[in-house]
């Protein structure tokens, strides 16, 4: 499929200029669609659709394994990215007089599990940025035989830089150290194969650059990982139960990620999930990559030859989706540019920036119209 195909799934793209896909991703006809076929088992066929309950979990879980590269029993569908990044740190073998290794653009929920018993004592070292990048070899310096882990974002929310993980990989290896990881950035806009790329967990939120639904989020752990401790939380789904058998006999995980499932899924998140994955597999990852960098590149490229101070990398290897611009406003920006029909993010206030984040159903002609629209702001 191509992104002008692509766009004409879009309803939105028909009245605004939607560039905010780093927040939540606008609803697709296949999506809507989906949702009105469940409201309408949901309404007319309650019965039949309970007994199907796993299916729209598996679906997800195979469509997004695919897209990451991962096998299905590795994946699970978690409720937000940060319920898979505690998820990961709880599978964390603790290991004592540890540390563990963040940069400065680490997502809090990177973080603070970090600082819950019985992990609070671990040493956290934090990478700082040098002239807009998290050095390689900054992260190089932080880690050493005592580091459990490194948990990091692929590409970071306020600034839109993207990390080589193939290469923390192979630092973290070298330590014995595993690598975390937040794709709420970048899975769906950049391409990801996690056997490649060497990473141990990974968490993403449905809702942004998946084109799925807030609620819906899936955690990746390489299956080594997954079975080696037991898990943290157990329920009726996450248990191996032969028949006849009595939960007094005991708890046997089943095998995989399928042991993560606690409970009923999201019906609801899951149907509006389920079309923008099968999007994005028929766009096709490369296809998908390439068209987010060459936007995210124009923009960032004609922000600068305005004159301003763009914190996203120029090089397409160092960015994916989110273009990040300081601006002296950037609420005022935003909401102008709502008025405009025109939708950007300035959420970011530490850092003063502006954001705009194109993505497959997206052309030029948006950023263009981006653009004049912030000249036309300037000009007033
Ligand atoms: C990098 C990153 N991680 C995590 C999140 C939050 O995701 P969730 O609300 O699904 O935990 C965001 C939201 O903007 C994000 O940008």
């Amino acid at each position: 499929m191509k992104p002008e195909e692509v766009r004409s799934l879009f309803p939105i793209m028909e009245q605004r200029t939607y560039l905010f896909s780093g927040g939540h991703s606008p609803m697709s006809t296949p999506a809507i669609e989906a949702v009105r076929e469940l409201t309408e088992q949901w309404t007319y066929g309650i019965a039949e659709l309970y007994e199907r309950l796993s299916e729209h979990v598996e679906a997800a879980r195979t469509l997004y394994a695919r897209l990451i590269g991962a096998d299905q029993d590795e994946v699970a569908v978690v409720d937000s990215t940060g319920a898979g990044s505690n998820l990961a740190v709880e599978l964390t073998d603790l290991k004592h007089g540890g540390n563990v290794v963040f940069d400065e653009w680490s997502y809090p929920s990177s973080i603070f599990p970090w600082m819950l018993p019985p992990k609070e004592d671990l040493e956290r070292r934090f990478v700082m940025s040098r002239n807009g990048i998290i050095e390689l070899e900054d992260i190089a310096e932080a880690v050493d035989d005592d580091t459990i882990a490194i948990s990091i974002s692929h590409v970071t929310q306020g600034e839109g830089f993207r990390q080589d993980l193939a290469a923390v990989s192979k630092i973290a290896q070298e330590h014995g150290a595993l690598l975390l990881v937040d794709g709420a950035q970048s899975a769906g806009a950049v391409s990801i194969d996690v056997k490649e790329l060497g990473v141990d967990f990974l968490s993403a939120g449905a809702c942004k650059w998946l084109l799925g639904a807030a609620g819906v989020a899936f955690f990746y752990g390489k299956r080594n990982l997954i079975e080696r401790i037991p898990p943290p939380r157990a329920g009726g789904p996450s248990a191996l139960r032969p028949p006849g058998s009595s939960p007094a006999d005991g708890f046997t995980p089943k095998p995989g990620a399928a042991r993560f499932q606690l409970g009923m899924p999201n019906l609801l998140g899951l149907a509006a999930t389920i079309p923008g994955l099968e999007i994005l597999t028929q766009a096709g990852k490369s296809q998908v990559e390439a068209h987010v960098l060459e936007l995210s590149g124009y923009c960032g490229q004609a922000l600068r030859e305005r004159g301003y101070e763009v914190l996203t990398p120029a090089e397409p290897q160092r960015r994916g989706g989110v273009v990040a611009v300081v601006m002296e406003d950037p609420p005022d920006v935003e909401r102008f540019m709502r008025d405009q029909k025109v939708d950007v993010y300035s959420g970011h206030t530490y850092n003063r920036t502006l954001r705009i984040d194109p993505h497959i159903f997206n052309n030029s002609g948006d950023i263009d119209v981006f653009l004049a629209k912030l000249d036309e702001y300037e000009a007033m």
